[in-house]
């Protein structure tokens, strides 16, 4: 085993998620995407990335996405981090470009209370794109604190902190090509 996979065998607990697996998904996803847009006589799409969690996800979706697609990004932060209910979201980059009368689908991570997409639909809803959809990775249903349903969901995980393609903990692992749950004595580390 070279350094890279002693490192991860010790750290990850389990795979959620294998590599395999999420290709497939995100095929499928690409393929459904592809199939509303063009039903709504779309001819381009924006893409909303939401740094720096759904960069894998995106990069993956977009090369199977077979409309044009302008590729754009947002960072958000959440005050006083997830332990704290405040539910305050404040962006730290805003869209490059305009959206109104163009269609706009938010792509992101993981839906966890549904915060932050709550506060990116109402705020990018404000910009009156033609359409405005929210696609995610993952889906975790049990924490949900708001209203917040994503119109294309990967899959549903349950209430466990995951990290890899994309997620991460204490901005480690997001390269890996899977999705895992750590050790509970990785998070000491
Ligand atoms: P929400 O506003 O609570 O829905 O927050 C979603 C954000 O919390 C995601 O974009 C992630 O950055 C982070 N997050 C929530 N659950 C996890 C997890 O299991 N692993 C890594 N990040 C997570």
């Amino acid at each position: 085993m070279n350094f890279w996979q002693q490192h991860q065998s010790d750290n990850i607990g389990k795979i959620l998620l294998d590599e395999n697996t999420i290709q497939q998904r995100v095929s499928e996803l690409a393929k459904e995407i592809t199939e509303d847009y063009v039903r709504m006589g779309a001819d381009e799409l924006v893409t909303v990335g939401i740094l720096r969690g759904s960069v894998l996800f995106l990069s993956d979706l977009i090369r199977r996405i077979e409309l044009p697609v302008d590729l754009d990004f947002m960072a958000v932060s959440s005050y006083g981090g997830s332990t704290t209910s405040s539910g305050e979201v404040r962006i730290m980059k805003d869209l490059s470009h305009r959206i109104q009368g163009r269609h706009v689908l938010i792509v992101e991570d993981i839906v966890d209370t549904g915060r932050t997409l709550q506060f990116l639909k109402n705020l990018l809803g404000t910009r009156q794109p033609a359409s405005l959809k929210i696609c995610t990775l993952l889906d975790k249903p049990s924490r949900r604190l708001v209203d917040m349903e994503a119109d294309y969901v990967g899959f549903e995980v349950p209430d466990e902190f995951v990290v890899g393609y994309g997620l991460d903990f204490d901005d480690a692992w997001r390269q890996l090509p899977y999705i895992g749950v750590l050790k509970p004595e990785a998070y000491g580390k």
